[in-house]
């Protein structure tokens, strides 16, 4: 039996490798030692590049992964009695393994519909009204998160995240971003950061780079001060304080370093678009529209299986049939070419 060739995996965006800028980075900051715990000149110069691409005077905490990104900024915006309202497919919900419920001390996440992994607020304002009816007897609804680019690979537009955030503003609620993709979501709305973080009403953002070229590490950013306040002692005693924190901001720097960041976010957008363009040409229905770098449809299993026995790597996200193919920074035009001729010549239902 002859081994499947290396392929391209597209499983996950996790898989893809250190980018360039970031390694370089790294290797860089490897050449002299240097003050621990964030004292040192890579952490004050990711900082200070994080408020001027947001083009405002955030604070910014660096933690090791998302889980602990989303969940440390959740339980410091919440107390123990308070709850979350999020989207079903939300990542908080579904994948982190009860983080924020744990570091918030019990908070409480209120999963909700909506269409293409977007909040409904109809659907939130119902599961409010329902907490709020049951008084003191149900968790208090304390913050909204929505993630960007969401679960199922679509975006936020502005007005939309000003729509959540206004009604969060009325209802005394924060609003959070879960950002593991935020930049594919900039990248394909083609607008300042601001534009659809702290000018639409978004409080606190988890800004995702392990997904965008680094190895590890995720940005905490509180755009109003207040709130951060004291989330330094919570990051520590979570054991998410790295004592030689400059090995995760230099590669940071070199991914904010120009426009590398938002490169790497539209080179993995433009390459599922051409996957999602490819797949559809070939007779293959798309499940949700492809507006980041995820892309996803049905499959049916005969076809999984072959596909799978050709050495691609990707997995099934939705019950019975749904998969995701995900694009990463480093996925080729020769990976999706490669990928669409396997399928073709894989598929009973293809056309060619
Ligand atoms: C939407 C979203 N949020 C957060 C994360 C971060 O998760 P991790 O804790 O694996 O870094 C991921 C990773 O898959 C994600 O897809």
């Amino acid at each position: 039996m002859t081994a499947a060739p290396d392929r391209y995996e597209f499983a996950s965006d996790n898989t893809a490798a250190i980018c360039p800028e970031a390694w370089a980075a790294l290797v860089e900051a490897n050449a002299e030692g240097a003050a621990s715990y964030g004292d040192d000149k890579w952490t004050q110069r990711v900082s200070d590049r994080v408020r001027e691409i947001f083009e405002t005077d955030c604070e910014v905490f660096f933690v090791f992964n998302g889980t602990a990104a989303n969940s440390l900024a959740l339980a410091h915006l919440a107390r123990s009695y308070h709850s979350v309202i999020c989207h079903e497919s939300a990542h908080i919900e579904t994948d982190e393994c009860g983080g924020p419920e744990f570091f918030g001390g019990g908070l409480k996440l209120l999963p909700t519909s909506g269409a293409a992994g977007k909040l409904d607020l109809t659907e939130v304002e119902a599961v409010f009204l329902e907490q709020r009816q049951r008084g003191l007897h149900a968790p208090k609804p304390r913050v909204i998160s929505i993630t960007q680019a969401t679960e199922l690979g679509t975006v936020y537009r502005r007005n939309e995240i000003e729509r959540i955030a206004e009604f969060a503003r009325a209802r005394s609620l924060f609003l959070h971003m879960d950002g593991a993709r935020f930049a594919n979501a900039v990248a394909a709305l083609d607008c300042a950061p601001k534009a659809i973080t702290w000018e639409a009403g978004v409080d606190a953002l988890c800004f995702g780079g392990t997904k965008n070229g680094t190895a590890a590490g995720e940005l905490v950013i509180f755009f109003k001060k207040e709130l951060a306040d004291e989330f330094d002692y919570r990051a520590k005693q979570a054991g998410q304080l790295a004592s030689k924190l400059r090995f995760l901001a230099a590669p940071w720097a070199g991914l904010l370093s120009g426009e590398v960041w938002i490169e790497n976010a539209r080179r993995a957008n433009s390459r599922a678009k051409t996957l999602a363009e490819k797949l559809s040409k070939a007779g293959m229905k798309l499940e949700f529209p492809r507006e980041a770098s995820a892309v996803f449809l049905r499959m049916p299993d005969d076809l999984v299986t072959q596909l799978h026995g050709r050495g691609w790597q990707f997995y099934k996200f939705i019950e019975p049939d749904v998969y995701r193919l995900m694009c990463s920074w480093s996925v080729t035009e020769k990976d999706i070419d490669d990928f669409i001729q396997d399928l073709k010549s894989s598929g009973r239902n293809v056309s060619s």
